[in-house]
Order: structure tokens, then C-alpha cells, then sequence
């Protein structure tokens, strides 16, 4: 039988309403207002492959935001999920506490190799907010254990999402999703982001004069705060909540100093920056600057199993001990080259764990996922058409609800807005309609992932798999113009 979507039988009707009466019933999708579900069917992805997903109909999607900005290599790779399998049959399961497994240190060392500078430590987890929590506890632990008992305070940036778990909640910039579980957990403290867009008048002339100003906010608010009480500022290479901003040129070096100056740890949480997405394995690499730890998760399996993780630089490792230098009969490339870390090592115990942190098939599919990378140097493909992808989103610019397409590598935001000569925003009942009313429901329906935002002001937003070329730019480029030409007629 014909369904508006695609071909199924009367049997796979009768699973398809099983699968919808039982999501209703029993499932709860995350950040989801439920009840916008009550009279209608949830969407049920099934299976994904290269740029594309399929729903239990059999309709077509074009991935354009990698899932949860999480697909890099895309869908449906045999190699990799066969990585897993086999590590399944090997050893499924033993713990990072006190033990090593073979697989979770052949990623440590191949990501100490990747990772800029001396970050030559990884200490892995399940999720971003779990590497996020653990960075934000290593630093309070690391200050503590130095003598600096005072700093635990952590400086991160207006709007960013840094996760839900209570810590990196507290980290996190977006004030609706923080309140209903007041109070937070003492210490995150706001400086503005670098939206240059939405300047401030007295800087938005020149995007220098805008980053110096937002990296001296921060050293202004470590001299509020008092520098012995601050121990870590937490930034993404390119900021995702709010829209995809860019640092301005000289921003993250001059961070970087004011870091330095005040002994506070720099914290590149590259969660969704990492492993390709701005062209680099990491973005600190693209933007030159060296973080003292990088957390990460996402894009390090594609997907294919979860994992997460901090890379941490020798000096942080100092009072934990630093292990033994010298692996009799193997020398590590990384190990020979490196530079820091030197002097007498700790005896501290970081006081911190989590059971499938570093599961063997996720390190293993990690594994097995960089392996693809190089095959196909994603790291070029995205390098060789980063500038396309954005010249071929720019194209909408002519439409008279687009305001701003920023971002960089494979990572834009498309602002939306209610007159592009003055940046007049929407109200929030506009945005409502807009955004949850009806862009959301209509890109879905002419086959496009990609997400339909205003924590901050109203944003689309495209992260697509590392493997897409001009004909998947210009699918989502088509693809948008039909909506928002639409939108902008029923406003
Ligand atoms: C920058 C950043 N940090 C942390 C997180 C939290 O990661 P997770 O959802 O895996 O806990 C996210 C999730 O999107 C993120 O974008």
C-alpha cells in the first residue's frame, strides 16, 4: 500500500503503528516536549547510510546535522561496526579502574599523538558531559593538590551548552535550561561570547577590536572574581549554542595569555570540534592555540558506539604521576619528540571513575573510525570544500529572512531574522511559530536533518558528515530556500 512517504506493506503498517503506540506509551526522547507528540506520530529513524537516513517508511532523509553533530564518517560503515563485533567476541567488557585493556591504550596513544602540543594523557568516558565533569573535577583536584586550594571557579561564555550533568550544567550558558534545577553547583561564572554579528555598538566596527574585548572580558571577570579562586575557563573552538561563532582573529592568543597570567587552565571543550569538523582532528589546531585539556566525545566513534573523553597535558598529570618514561624496547614517536612534563612525579589518586568509561568495542570502533579518516583523509575533503559549503549556503543570503551565515569547516549557523537591515529579531511567540511551529516539521518533511534553534536567536543549523561534496550542498541549500521562502510568505 501507498503511504504519502513511501511504499509498505499491511504488515509493516501494523509495526510501524506497534512502534508509534509504544514510543507514545513508554519512550521519553530527550529535550522533547512530549505533548507535541499527542496527537501525531514520532518520527522513527531505522537505518543510516553514507550522507543519509531512512525512516520506518522508507522516506530519505539528508543528514545535515551528523545526527547530533556525531556522524563524521556517515552512516552504514560495515568496518567499523564489525570492529565492535569482534571486540564484543574478544573481551566485551573490563573496567579502566585499576586495569588496562588493549584497546583503550592503543587509542590513548594514537590520540596523544593527534592532540596539539603535550596533551600525551587521555582519560576517557561514555559522554561530553561526563569529559566536561571530569575536566572541571580535575582542575579543582589538580589546584588542590598543588597548594592552590581556592580555585574552583570556572569561567565559560553567554549561551554555550557545555552539558547536562550537574557540573557541566553549571558550566553551561543558557539560563532556561539551568533553571528548574537551581541552585547550581557553586563556581560558573558568564563572560560574553563572540557573536559578531550582535556585537556590542562600541566594539562591532572591527572584528579585532570585538575579539580583544571579548578575551579582555575575560581577564576582567578573573579580576572580579578574584584570580586564587578561578581555576579554569571553558571554551569550544567555535561556540555551536547561539548559532556557530567563529573565534575572531587573535582571540584564542590572547586567552591563552591572560590564562597564563593568572594561572587559570584553558579548557578547549571540542565535544563537537574535534575529529573533523573544522578540517583538523582538533580545533584548537585550526585556530593555533594550545588547551591544557581537550574534552571530547562524538565525532571520536562516529557514532558507531559511545565514547568520550579529556586529553590532558603532561604538567596537569605531574601530581598524579606521570608513569614510567621509557617502554623497554619501543620507543612512541610522540614519547621521543615530546617536551613537557619533566620533573618529579605525584602520588595523587584522582578521585574520580565511571564504569563503561573506555568500553573496549567503543575504543575499539574509535579505533577503527580514525582508521577511516586517514583512508579517506576526510581532514582534506573537508579543507577542499569548506569554502564551497559556505559559498553555497551564502546563496541564501538573498533571501530576505536569512541575516548571517557563519561558522567554519563543516559547521555553519544561519540566523534568521525579521529584518536584515536592522538585525530585528523575532518575538517569541514569532519564534515559536517559526521555529517549533513550523520550520522544524517542514525541512523534515522535504527530507532534511539539520536543527531549527533559538536558545539564542533564531538559528538553522548544519553540522553534515565529513564525506559530503557540492551535490549534498546544494540539496541543502535547495532544500532551505523552498522552507524559508515559505516561512517568509506566512509570517
Ligand atoms: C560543546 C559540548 N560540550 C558538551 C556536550 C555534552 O555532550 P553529551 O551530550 O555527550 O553529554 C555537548 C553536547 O552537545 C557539547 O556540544
Amino acid at each position: 500500500m501507498s503511504t504519502p512517504h513511501g511504499t509498505s506493506d499491511h504488515r509493516g503498517e501494523a509495526a510501524q503503528r506497534h512502534l508509534q503506540a509504544a514510543a507514545h506509551r513508554h519512550l521519553w526522547l530527550h529535550f522533547t516536549r512530549m505533548s507535541s507528540y499527542a496527537e501525531s506520530d514520532m518520527p522513527v529513524i531505522v537505518r543510516g547510510s553514507g550522507q543519509y537516513v531512512y525512516d520506518d517508511r522508507g522516506k530519505r532523509y539528508l543528514d545535515g546535522l551528523s545526527g547530533l553533530f556525531v556522524s563524521q564518517i556517515g552512516h552504514g560503515r560495515a568496518e567499523v561496526a564489525e570492529a565492535g563485533a569482534r571486540q564484543a567476541s574478544e573481551l566485551a567488557y573490563f573496567p579502566l579502574w585499576s586495569y588496562a585493556h588493549p584497546r583503550a591504550v592503543e587509542l590513548a596513544e594514537r590520540l596523544a599523538a593527534l592532540a596539539p602540543g603535550n596533551l600525551n594523557r587521555a582519560f576517557f568516558t561514555t559522554s561530553g558531559s561526563e569529559a566536561v565533569e571530569s575536566a572541571w573535577k580535575l582542575a579543582k583536584q589538580y589546584f588542590k593538590t598543588i597548594g592552590q586550594p581556592g580555585r574552583y571557579k570556572v569561567l565559560s561564555r553567554d549561551i554555550a551548552y557545555h552539558g547536562t550533568s550537574m557540573g557541566a550544567l553549571a558550566i553551561t550558558g543558557l539560563p532556561g535550561i539551568k533553571e528548574p534545577f537551581e541552585p547550581m553547583a557553586p563556581g560558573g561564572v558568564r563572560v560574553p561570547n563572540t557573536n559578531f554579528y550582535r556585537a556590542p555598538d562600541f566594539v562591532a566596527g572591527d572584528v579585532e577590536t570585538f575579539g580583544r574585548w571579548a578575551a579582555d572580558e575575560i581577564d576582567r571577570a578573573i579580576e572580579r572574581e578574584g584570580p586564587e579562586s578561578v581555576a579554569a575557563v571553558f571554551l569550544e573552538p567555535v561556540q555551536n549554542s547561539g548559532g556557530c561563532f567563529p573565534p575572531p582573529p587573535g582571540y584564542f592568543a590572547r586567552v591563552r595569555e591572560i590564562c597564563d597570567r593568572h594561572g587559570v587552565l584553558l579548557v578547549s571543550d571540542e565535544v563537537i570540534c574535534a575529529f573533523g569538523r573544522l578540517g583538523y582532528y582538533f580545533g584548537s589546531q585550526r585556530y593555533g592555540y594550545q588547551p591544557d585539556i581537550i574534552t571530547f566525545a562524538k565525532g571520536v566513534t562516529s557514532g558507531y558506539s559511545p565514547l568520550g573523553g579529556m586529553m590532558v597535558s603532561d604538567a596537569l598529570m605531574e601530581p598524579f604521576g606521570s608513569g614510567r618514561e621509557d617502554i623497554s624496547g619501543f620507543e612512541s614517536p610522540r614519547r621521543a619528540g615530546h617536551t613537557g612534563g619533566s620533573g618529579p612525579s605525584g602520588t595523587a589518586t584522582f578521585l574520580h571513575g565511571v564504569t563503561f568509561a573506555g568500553h573496549p568495542v567503543s575504543a575499539a570502533v574509535a579505533l577503527a573510525n580514525l582508521d577511516v579518516f586517514e583512508k579517506e583523509d576526510l581532514l582534506a575533503n573537508v579543507r577542499a570544500n569548506e569554502g564551497a559549503f559556505r559559498a553555497t549556503l551564502e546563496k541564501l543570503t538573498d533571501l530576505p529572512i536569512v541575516g548571517d551565515v557563519r561558522g567554519d569547516g563543516y559547521f555553519y549557523g544561519i540566523e534568521l531574522v525579521k529584518d536584515k537591515a536592522t538585525k530585528e529579531t523575532f518575538s517569541d511567540e514569532e519564534s515559536e511559530w517559526l521555529l517549533r511551529g513550523f520550520l522544524s516539521p517542514a525541512v523534515f518533511e522535504a527530507g532534511l536533518i539539520c536543527r531549527a534553534d533559538d536558545r539564542g536567536d533564531p538559528v538553522i543549523q548544519l553540522a553534515p558528515p565529513l564525506t559530503c561534496t557540492q551535490e549534498h550542498f546544494d540539496e541543502m541549500e535547495q532544500i532551505l530556500r523552498a522552507v524559508l521562502t515559505e516561512a517568509w510568505s506566512q509570517l
